[in-house]
């Protein structure tokens, strides 16, 4: 954790989820050139080129891994395409047998040109810190039987209360193929890992310990074990309260926090020394002006004594201006701790 650990005056580092993406130009070039998003996440020269373009264009401290969390359901043999102005489409699975796959290790063999542009970055940027990722297995599974982007969750959340062997088979195959995801991941050179459990906040009670706090913590034992070095972000976004329960159960060397987080978790990540990353909310980066410094700022403050990687409280969207993330760099690279 040397390089990110604070010392006084030591700058605050800084990453944006989604930080390659729409909102860039020269992320738009690409994209337009190749249609297909997934085929864009499998070239390696072209997902190397764009993990690195918000690197070079405002030199931030972490380079996130270009691909995506939907290509485990692909590599399970699940249909997924990107559409514009739409997003994801898979079509809808409701059990194991929907699936077409020999074994985990076997179709993981599909995600090789991922792997490829690990490699890549590693031999090209040695000093910033490579972040590797996938999705957290329930949100993987949101995105499996809702079939795409859903606003009221009714499909997974009728499938969670009334199927529950069927989901907690497929929660264990997802489960399994993450952690092997991620050990090959650190065989290629990330340095940290994210799971991105954006839907966490769907379940509560006995459903958030089954689905959400077991294979966490199932992933996060795995990756200790098999890895000492590697830093394990967790991102449970939404889950509130149950937010304490979950980094009281689940190893996070870095917990990722949304806007409403219990400010218990300020003093525990002391204790624990769990570093903080969050948590600007990505509709004040689009607006800028007056608020986002101010904001920004009060972020600053309120994790002061804290481990600290400033970061959003979810990903950059697509209209955000450029000229708001340089703003939003500088004050926190201006900032100076005073512990
Ligand atoms: O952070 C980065 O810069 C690395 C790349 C990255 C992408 N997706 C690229 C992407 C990462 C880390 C993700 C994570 C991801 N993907 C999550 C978890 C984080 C979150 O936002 O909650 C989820 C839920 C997905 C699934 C997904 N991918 C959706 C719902 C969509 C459509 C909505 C949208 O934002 O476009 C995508 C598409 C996607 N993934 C794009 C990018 C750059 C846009 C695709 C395009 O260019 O058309």
């Amino acid at each position: 954790m040397d390089k990110i650990s604070l010392t006084k005056k030591e700058p605050i580092p800084i990453w944006f989820m989604r930080q390659a993406g729409r909102y860039l130009p020269e992320y738009r070039k690409i994209r337009k050139e190749k249609r297909n998003f997934l085929e864009l996440c499998f070239t390696p020269d072209l997902a190397t080129e764009i993990s690195l373009q918000p690197i070079k264009r405002f030199n931030l401290d972490f380079i996130i891994l270009f691909c995506d969390i939907l290509v485990v359901p692909y590599c399970l043999g699940q249909n997924v395409e990107f559409r514009e102005k739409i997003g994801p489409i898979l079509n809808p699975i409701s059990s194991l047998k929907d699936l077409n796959y020999k074994n985990t290790i076997k179709c993981l063999e599909k995600l090789n040109p991922v792997f490829e542009t690990i490699e890549n970055i590693t031999k090209k940027k040695r000093d910033k810190q490579l972040i590797g990722f996938c999705g957290g297995p329930f949100t993987v599974l949101n995105y499996m039987i809702e079939g795409g982007t859903s606003e009221d969750h009714r499909k997974i959340k009728n499938f969670v209360k009334n199927q529950k062997k069927r989901a907690l088979a497929l929660i264990e195959l997802i489960t399994e193929i993450s952690c092997e995801y991620l050990k090959k991941q650190i065989d290629k050179g990330v340095d940290f890992i994210q799971i991105f459990e954006s839907w966490a906040g769907l379940l509560d009670g006995e459903d958030f310990n089954e689905y959400i706090v077991k294979p966490n913590k199932r992933i996060s034992n795995e990756i200790r074990k098999y890895s000492k070095k590697t830093k394990i972000i967790h991102f449970p976004r939404g889950s509130n309260e149950n937010l304490i329960t979950f980094v009281n159960e689940v190893i996070c060397d870095v917990i990722s926090l949304d806007q409403n987080y219990p400010k218990e978790i300020i003093k525990i990540a002391q204790k624990k020394k769990m570093t903080i990353q969050g948590n600007l909310n990505p509709s004040i980066l689009v607006q800028g002006g007056f608020q986002l410094e101010e904001k920004t700022k009060q972020i600053l403050e309120e994790f002061k004594h804290n481990r600290h990687i400033f970061n959003l409280s979810h990903g950059v969207l697509p209209n955000t201006p450029i000229t708001n993330i340089e703003q939003t760099i500088n004050i926190v690279r201006n900032y100076e701790t005073t512990k």
